[in-house]
């Protein structure tokens, strides 16, 4: 425990503990991954200011997302396949996050079901939904959601179809599947992973295998899904949504100014700047290039949050000197249930809370909440390169 001291580390020992083949599925961007690499090397072009002498006792990482409280301006995004970085990983992410006191998200393409989490926690936690082609399975879903609890649905907007992945087709991640002598080998490295998949009954999405009629089982559903994703969803059925769901409601995958203008007009209570983790349009901008322009035009009208890129507490604190009320992290949490299951989960929110509170602190902040573009250095390369107004 004592060699693990970021999230580099974390990576690190996943990519041992995880079959390549999963291990890749959460490591990778479509195409050749610019806008992944991006989303990263982003944060590095922008400089934060140094504040000396000033008191730093008495600070405080409270915030509130959508109004909840949380103990951290951070939760876990909803990523794909979560329960096969180990077994059962999504019940573990989410008793790490709720131990912090900090949401999880769980993702409809999750292993452990809505209710599994429900019954394994007990706090609510947050729904992320894919808008698919089959409207009634979405309604029931939206229905379970709701019957388990979730405190805020997340409407995923930005995949109506799948931007490609090299290393998945490369590794033979398909609909339908194929175990192929391959992905035993992958397998074969990793003898604790194996033993924790022997040993639980989560290995399908357990959101969508016995709700739907004609999945029931690997092959079926993938063939399922792959045809699901609606290349017709529009603006408009967010209003149907929202017959459907009358809680939080958060629209993810904005990226351009005039899709916030739209989000912001949608009814949507929150939007997330993103692009799905560099996951779809390869060569589109990074989220953190991004942010300040969207909170400019429609952050007076609608909560903004960010994800994309996210590696430290230095960059969930970046984003929330451009304006981001809250910011969500995928693969440090993924990398952290690979690593370790749920203890890697609570190390990775360990680390980022730290860097996060004493960067504050070098910054001549006390309070998350006082964090503004007054943090950022106007010489920044980020800064000049998009015209972003320090003075707001
Ligand atoms: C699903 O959300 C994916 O990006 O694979």
């Amino acid at each position: 425990m004592a060699s693990i001291v970021e999230i580099a580390d974390l990576k690190r020992i996943a990519k041992r503990k995880v079959p390549k083949l999963f291990f890749d599925y959460a490591d990778s961007g479509s195409w050749t991954e610019g806008t992944y690499r991006a989303n990263e090397t982003d944060f590095q072009k922008l400089l934060l200011r140094q504040k000396i002498a000033v008191d730093m006792t008495n600070r405080n990482l409270r915030s509130t997302m959508l109004g909840q409280e949380v103990a951290l301006p951070f939760a876990m995004a909803p990523t794909g396949l979560t329960g096969m970085q180990c077994a059962d990983g999504e019940i573990k992410a989410a008793k790490a996050c709720e131990a912090a006191g900090i949401p999880f998200t769980l993702s409809t393409m999750s292993i452990c079901s809505i209710e599994d989490v429900a019954a394994n926690t007990t706090k609510p936690f947050w729904f992320q939904l894919y808008v698919m082609k089959d409207r009634d399975f979405i309604a029931r879903l939206i229905a379970r959601a709701k019957a388990a609890g979730c405190s805020a649905l997340v409407l995923t907007f930005d995949l109506q179809i799948l931007g490609q992945r090299h290393k998945d087709l490369r590794n033979g991640l398909s609909a339908p599947p194929k175990l192929t002598p391959k992905h035993l080998w992958f397998m074969a490295q990793c003898p604790q992973w194996c033993l924790g998949m022997a040993m639980t009954k989560r290995h399908d999405f357990g959101n969508i295998v016995g709700h739907v009629s004609g999945v029931e089982d690997m092959s079926s559903l993938s063939m399922w899904a792959s045809e699901q994703f609606d290349p017709k969803l529009s603006w408009d059925d967010i209003e149907w949504i929202r017959k459907l769901w009358d809680g939080p409601l958060i629209l993810k995958g904005i990226l351009d100014p005039e899709d916030a203008i739209k989000a912001a007009d949608s009814g949507a209570d929150a939007l997330i700047v993103s692009n799905h983790g560099g996951r779809q349009l390869d060569g589109a901008r990074s989220s953190i290039a991004a942010l300040a322009e969207i909170v400019d035009l429609v952050g007076d009208r609608i909560e903004v949050h960010m994800d994309g890129g996210i590696r430290s507490g230095q960059d969930v604190l970046k984003a929330l000197s451009l304006g981001a009320k809250g910011v969500y992290m995928g693969r440090p949490f993924l990398y952290g249930l690979g690593a370790m299951g749920q203890a890697g989960v609570t190390k990775a929110i360990d680390i980022v809370r730290n860097e996060l509170d004493i960067t504050m602190a070098l910054c001549g902040e006390r309070d998350v909440n006082n964090l503004g573009r007054h943090n950022i250095d106007r010489h920044s390369e980020l800064v000049t390169r998009y015209d972003i107004d320090l003075s707001k």
